[in-house]
């Protein structure tokens, strides 16, 4: 299965293409929105183009799994993804993902995140077939935090990485959130 066009209330979420490159790097431009990631600043042109290959690169490692675009009334507002594990502390690749998400500031506190993300966890588990998904971010990274509660997944570990280049708040590691199927099913039967 290719990668599939996704759409919500206000988002429609396509695959991650060339003509994303723009607004990849004025994303990734914003010290703001790098606060908690990578080097914790922004990032040159030079380096998001060699990132934007990385990203296309995903949607080929397992059918339907990749980068999407998010475009609100036609206009870029950040990207979502669905990555097949990386590392073999977060399990196995088959039946499993892990969400991302990462949203120009000026779309911050308007629900997109959380919105996009609910879109890409029915996806995962309805047409996808995964059974468990999973996302991390720094223990400090409270606003990705409180994005990975509304949408109903649960700390399950917090856990510490050798960084080359630690970022202030390191010291209290990572976390990862996760959700599976059964709770996916039983969080949606909750909410009206
Ligand atoms: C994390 C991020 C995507 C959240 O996007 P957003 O669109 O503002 O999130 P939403 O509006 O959907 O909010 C989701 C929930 O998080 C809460 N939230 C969002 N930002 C918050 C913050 N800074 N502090 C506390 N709570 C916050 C919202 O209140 C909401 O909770 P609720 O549904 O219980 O009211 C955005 O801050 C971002 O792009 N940050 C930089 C990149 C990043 O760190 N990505 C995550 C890497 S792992």
């Amino acid at each position: 299965m290719s990668q599939a066009t996704l759409r919500t209330d206000r988002i429609t979420l396509v695959p991650l293409s060339d003509e994303h490159l723009e607004h990849e790097i004025e994303l990734d431009a914003d010290p703001e929105v790098m606060r908690y990631l990578g080097n914790g600043r922004a990032r040159s042109r030079e380096e998001v183009e060699v990132l934007h290959r990385r990203r296309l690169a995903v949607a080929s490692r397992v059918a339907g799994l990749g980068f999407w675009a998010g475009l609100v009334d036609g206009e870029f507002v950040g990207w979502w993804i669905l990555e097949p594990p990386t590392r073999t502390d977060q399990g196995p690749v088959e039946g499993q993902a892990e969400l991302g998400y990462r949203l120009l500031r000026r779309r911050w506190r308007q629900g997109l995140a959380s919105e996009g993300a609910r879109e890409l966890m029915r996806h995962g588990f309805e047409d996808l077939r995964l059974t468990r998904i999973f996302a991390e971010t720094m223990a400090v990274n409270t606003a990705s935090r409180a994005t990975m509660s509304a949408i109903g997944m649960q700390h399950t570990r917090t856990f510490h990485m050798d960084w080359e280049d630690p970022l202030p708040g390191s010291h209290l590691g990572e976390v990862e959130y996760a959700i599976s199927r059964e709770q996916w099913l039983a969080h949606r039967a909750g909410t009206p």
